[in-house]
This record gives structure tokens, C-alpha cells and sequence, in this order.
């Protein structure tokens, strides 16, 4: 290694290295620093969550283990109160597990601190929720550049992304509208080329078509669809088994389980 490049952690410098040395323990490290050692994106093991108030003890997630692979379009389904939100959480790196593991991108985020659970936010995940979430005074461009701004983005690369991401979600001629002179179904559209603009490991959408008529649910369903079909990995938390249908894999929970999951053929 060149004394200049001492400081260089860049994935391609990082492979450069390993090439000289040519060991596998090496290349494992690396894999886990760079996320590209397997096509596993999420694995959760034995993940459980307990909330405490005052003495009650609420055990939200009880033992929960589930492997997500690259390009998946996942479904998380489950009864009010059976540890969706929960579940969502941790997999947002929201929050952290009680006990267990959870490894994202080939990374431990299990023990992190609340820095740098962000700084993997940012990085890693793109969300979209159910009441969209846009800051209502600035254009749909502009709401879709803002985590490239919290990334530390120059400006110009900023907008050509944001319009890029406005392209692929088919809402480019609406880029200098504000989320009031959009339809809820464009929004959310919106909403989802911010989630994607980074470039994230996985798009976690939690009940992303509560909020919509059932053609704009139908047409919101059909993006996260061709973002999967793109190669993109895709989480969908909702309790409907309509919404949950579009998905290649259906996990039902239920008092902090899995219950059982469905494989789909498509
Ligand atoms: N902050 C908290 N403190 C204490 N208990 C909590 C907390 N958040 C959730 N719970 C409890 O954990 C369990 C799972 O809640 P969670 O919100 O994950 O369910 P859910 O499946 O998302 O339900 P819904 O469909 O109603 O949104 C519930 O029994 C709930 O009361
Ligand atoms: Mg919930």
C-alpha cells in the first residue's frame, strides 16, 4: 500500500489491497466493510424488543429471525399490536434490539449509538411513510434532493439526481410543483423518489397506501413493483393482505413471531 493512500477507505482501494494479499479472513472484513460480500441485505437474529414502562415489561419482539436477499420485494404482515412497527424500527435502524442481531448490508448495527444509527439511516435506507412526509414549502425537486444534502452532496450533482429519481418514479414534469399542487398519489410518488435518490440498500415503506385512494394505491404498489423488478430490495409493512399480495414473500407476524411466510412464484 502506498504511503498516500494510507487513508483510503474506499471500497475499490480497500479491494485493491485484499487482491495483494489474496486471504480469505481479509476478504470477509472487507466484505463486511463494503457490503458487498453476499447477496443478503438484512439478516435478524433472534432479534427481540422489550419495552419497559413504569414495572410492565411489553415483550413487542420475541425471538425473531429472518434473512432478506438482495432485489427482494418483502411484505411484513401482521394484526394491530403484533410488532410491526416495532419490527420496522430496528430494520430503519430507529431503534436498536434488546438482544439479538441484526446485520445490514453485511454490517453489525445492532449496538450503535444513536450517531451513527443516523449516519446508517442515511446511507443505507430509504424511507417512505404513510403520511408522506414532504416539507410542503419546498418544490417536489427539492424535497427529493434533501438526504443528498444530509449526505454531504455537491449542489450540482444534488439536482441531477433529484431529477433523475423524479424520472424513474414518472413525475418529472411535476418537479417544480409544491406537495399542495400534487395529487396524495403523486405525493407519494415523490415521497418515494426521495427514498431512492441515495441509492439505499433497502426502501422500507411503512403502510405507504394508507393514506390513498385504491387506484393511487394500485399505482404507488406498482412503482415499489417495478423498483423491485429493477433490482431494487424492497420492505412493505402493512396489514392488508391486498397491499402485502404485491410482494414476492409475505412474513406474518403475530405476538412478536413470525408465523409462517409465503414464498410466491411470480
Ligand atoms: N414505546 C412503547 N412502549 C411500551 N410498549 C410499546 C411501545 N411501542 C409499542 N409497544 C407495545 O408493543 C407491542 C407491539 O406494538 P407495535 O406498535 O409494534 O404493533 P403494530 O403491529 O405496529 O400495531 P398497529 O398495526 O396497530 O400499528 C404492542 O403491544 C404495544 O402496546
Ligand atoms: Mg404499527
Amino acid at each position: 500500500m502506498l504511503e498516500r493512500d494510507r487513508h483510503n477507505f474506499s471500497p475499490e482501494a480497500l479491494r485493491s489491497d485484499i487482491g495483494d494479499l489474496g486471504d480469505e479472513s481479509a476478504i470477509s472484513t472487507i466484505a463486511q466493510l463494503t457490503g458487498t460480500g453476499d447477496d443478503t441485505v438484512i439478516e435478524l437474529d433472534q432479534v427481540t424488543k422489550t419495552y419497559r414502562s413504569g414495572d410492565l415489561n411489553v415483550e413487542a419482539l420475541q425471538g425473531i429471525s429472518l434473512k432478506i436477499e438482495r432485489g427482494y420485494f418483502v411484505a411484513v404482515m401482521g394484526p394491530s399490536g403484533s410488532g410491526k412497527s416495532t419490527l420496522m424500527h430496528i430494520l430503519g435502524c430507529l431503534d436498536t434490539p434488546t438482544s439479538g442481531t441484526h446485520l445490514l448490508d453485511g454490517a453489525d448495527v445492532s449496538g450503535l449509538s444513536e450517531i451513527e444509527l443516523a449516519q446508517v439511516r442515511n446511507k443505507k435506507i430509504g424511507f417512505v411513510f404513510q403520511a408522506f412526509n414532504l416539507l410542503s414549502t419546498l418544490s417536489a425537486w427539492r424535497n427529493v434532493e434533501l438526504p443528498l444534502i444530509y449526505a454531504g452532496i455537491a449542489r450540482n450533482e444534488r439536482k441531477e439526481r433529484a431529477f433523475e429519481a423524479l424520472g424513474a418514479v414518472g413525475l418529472l414534469t411535476r418537479s417544480e410543483h409544491k406537495p399542495g399542487q400534487l395529487s396524495g398519489g403523486q405525493q407519494q410518488r415523490v415521497a418515494v423518489a426521495r427514498a431512492i435518490v441515495t441509492n439505499p440498500a433497502i426502501i422500507l415503506a411503512d403502510e405507504p397506501t394508507g393514506n390513498l385512494d385504491s387506484r393511487a394505491a394500485t399505482d404507488v404498489l406498482g412503482l415499489f413493483d417495478e423498483l423491485h423488478q429493477k433490482g431494487r430490495t424492497v420492505i412493505l409493512i402493512t396489514h392488508e393482505q391486498d397491499v402485502a399480495n404485491v410482494a414476492r414473500r409475505i412474513v406474518h407476524i403475530r405476538d412478536g413471531k413470525i408465523q409462517s411466510v409465503d414464498e410466491r412464484s411470480q
